[in-house]
């Protein structure tokens, strides 16, 4: 053990890592999972005959968007042939707003959500994403993993030279925005799924981000605990910092509580809009299945 800022934490070197969730994927996500992230896949061209891969644009125009893509492609090599997997995906998402994004099985939800996270790159299209922004998993299980709350949420923040007054403090904030501020003492493992979900929503927090990259964190929750990840979601978006929230979700009940919304099918953007749109939509094109 050593101590981070007076945190206990576990034995890593906190200075050379960028994103928690990365180096947790390399450290505790089993191989079958670890199999999607870029190192594994690479993407290809949009030019399948080109054999230069390409790099991720950013773009560096200020946006009043705190997520933006534009024409995004990614294609991959699947039994040496060229699949495209996402195709001229564009979307835009406002700081402060929470927004979902939905689309039956297989569709490029997640692999957009990795590209929008800087974890995959495209194969062609723009993205611009305020940082620091934070991919949260579907599985907290992956992500949360130091031995008490406050270890974890203070995890992220050994890459700042902060004091430990102003860890505390940042810790302390984030549990209170996700309503989790009483277990701050409390061991991970005697948690429930949602209560490790806001967790790790409160460890993106505390490193200021901008915005939250969110896949499925409720659907292995039972309906309380899905309520106290959505209402942790809610107050981060409507504070003060403005952070604004792409959150991947099947369950369509869900969908009252976002500001707008994107429908996919098959790798492309087929709809986006505020929610009384895409509901009308998803319910005039009778697309119950996702
Ligand atoms: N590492 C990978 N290697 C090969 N194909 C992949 C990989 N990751 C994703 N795919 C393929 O890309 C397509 C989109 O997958 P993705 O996981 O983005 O879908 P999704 O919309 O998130 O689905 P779900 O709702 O089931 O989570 C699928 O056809 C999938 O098989
Ligand atoms: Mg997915």
């Amino acid at each position: 053990m050593i101590s981070l800022c007076g945190l206990a934490v576990c034995p890593l070197n906190l200075s050379d890592y960028g994103n928690k969730f990365l180096m947790m994927a390399c450290a505790t996500i089993p191989c079958h999972v670890r199999a999607s992230f870029s190192a594994d896949v690479p993407s290809l061209p949009a030019d399948p005959t080109s054999h230069k891969l390409p790099r991720q644009r950013q773009c560096s125009i200020p946006s009043s968007f705190s997520i933006e893509a534009h024409n995004l492609s990614f294609n991959i090599s699947r039994h040496n042939k060229f699949v495209p997997i996402l195709k001229n995906c564009s979307l835009q998402v406002p700081p402060g707003q929470l927004w979902m994004l939905l689309g039956p099985n297989g569709c490029g939800k997640s692999t957009l959500l990795k590209i929008l996270a800087g974890v995959l790159h495209p194969s062609d299209g723009t993205v611009n994403v305020n940082r620091p922004n934070s991919f949260v998993f579907q599985n907290p299980d992956h992500q949360v993993v130091m031995p008490t709350v406050e270890a974890d949420v203070a995890f992220g923040l050994g890459k700042f030279s902060l004091g430990s007054d102003e860890v505390r403090c940042r810790v302390a904030k984030a549990l209170e925005a996700v309503g989790m501020i009483e277990y701050l003492q409390s061991p991970v493992q005697t948690l429930s799924g949602g209560q490790k979900q806001r967790v790790a929503i409160a460890g993106a927090l505390a490193e200021a981000c901008k915005v939250l990259l969110l896949d499925e964190l409720t659907t292995f929750l039972d309906e309380n605990d899905q309520m106290g990840v959505i209402n942790a979601v809610k107050k981060c978006v409507r504070g003060p910092e403005q952070v604004a929230a792409l959150w991947v979700t099947h369950r369509l009940e869900e969908l009252k509580y976002a500001d707008g919304a994107v429908y996919m099918e098959d790798g492309r953007v087929i709809m986006q809009g505020d929610i009384a749109s895409v509901s009308h939509f998803l319910n005039r094109t009778c697309k119950f299945y996702i």
